[in-house]
């Protein structure tokens, strides 16, 4: 089967942000296929078309994409949503389990793009949207590692940008604030827990449960995630919600001292 509309990859379609994104993409007038782990688990969604896909799996993303490839005759967006969040201190989060979680969410993210470049080069057109995170470019306590990932993403996703725009291909951020998901109980706990840290850490983690609750629904990020797919003239990078940009301008334009004071007041912690 080949179609004349346009297609979309979605990873982590199963659940949250990634689900939503895919109905949205269904909605502006893509034929859309969503993953997750086990799609047999997965509600059916209209016009969504699922596949099982584990990012961490060479083999696994290869035949992903070369279905979708088959399947439709081309890829014109890939949405690197899959991701799993990380708590605890630094200290508390061995290398083994630092190492886990890069290998999803950013590990992961190379893996798909590099499948799916050879496709979207040919074609001479194709859109990359990476899903971080204001924790790619804020620092947060008691999530380290994870937001290490994230500002990993930034890094790769801007450098990547400029070496296939002359292919035709745009590779481009969606930093989303907190959101209304299962991202938080789905996070992993710190595998080493240490005493030291365990009063701070309890507390960090009801702000972070609080901030979730009360954070945006998932369908604000997917209106900036179909923006960033569809702009004729696309950005490099776009915050999802209020909170998002604000956080974006915040980090551009408070004074270090200010803005290291917040980071401390958020977090409850003292001085
Ligand atoms: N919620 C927030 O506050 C927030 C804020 C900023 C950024 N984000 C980012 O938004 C993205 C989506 O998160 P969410 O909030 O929607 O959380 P979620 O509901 O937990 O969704 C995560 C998705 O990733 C998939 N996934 C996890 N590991 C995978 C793997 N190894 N291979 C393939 N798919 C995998 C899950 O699918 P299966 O379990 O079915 O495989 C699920 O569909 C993540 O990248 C997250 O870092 C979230």
């Amino acid at each position: 089967m080949t179609t004349d509309r346009p297609v979309a990859l979605v990873t982590g379609a199963s659940s949250g942000i990634g689900k939503e994104t895919a109905l949205a993409l269904v909605a502006a007038g893509f034929d859309v296929v969503g993953t997750g782990r086990d799609t047999s688990r997965v509600t059916p969604l209209g016009g969504v078309t699922f596949l099982d896909l584990d990012v961490v799996s060479e083999t696994s993303v290869t035949a992903v994409v070369q279905e979708v490839s088959e399947r439709f005759g081309r890829i014109d967006v890939l949405v690197n949503n899959a991701g799993v969040g990380s708590m605890g201190a630094a200290e508390e989060t061995s290398l083994a389990q630092a190492q886990g979680m890069f290998d999803t969410n950013v590990f992961g993210v190379m893996r798909m793009v590099n499948e799916v470049l050879p496709h979207m080069r040919a074609q001479r057109r194709g859109r990359i949207i990476n899903i971080s995170s204001v924790l790619g470019f804020l620092p947060q306590p008691y999530m380290a590692a994870y937001a290490a990932s994230k500002h990993a993403i930034e890094g790769y996703t801007e450098s990547l940008d400029h070496e296939i725009r002359d292919h035709g291909v745009r590779a481009l951020i969606v930093e989303p604030a907190y959101t209304r998901t299962g991202f938080e109980t789905n996070s992993a706990k710190p595998d080493t827990p240490l005493h030291a840290y365990a009063k701070q850490r309890q507390t960090v983690d009801r702000v972070m449960a609080e901030a979730v609750r009360d954070g945006d629904a998932p369908a604000v990020v997917a209106k900036a995630i179909v923006a960033a797919v569809t702009d004729p003239k696309p950005k490099p990078r776009y915050t999802a919600g209020p909170l998002a940009g604000r956080a974006r301008v915040l980090r551009r334009l408070a004074p270090a001292q200010v803005f290291d004071k917040q980071i401390r007041k958020m977090n409850k912690l003292a001085g």
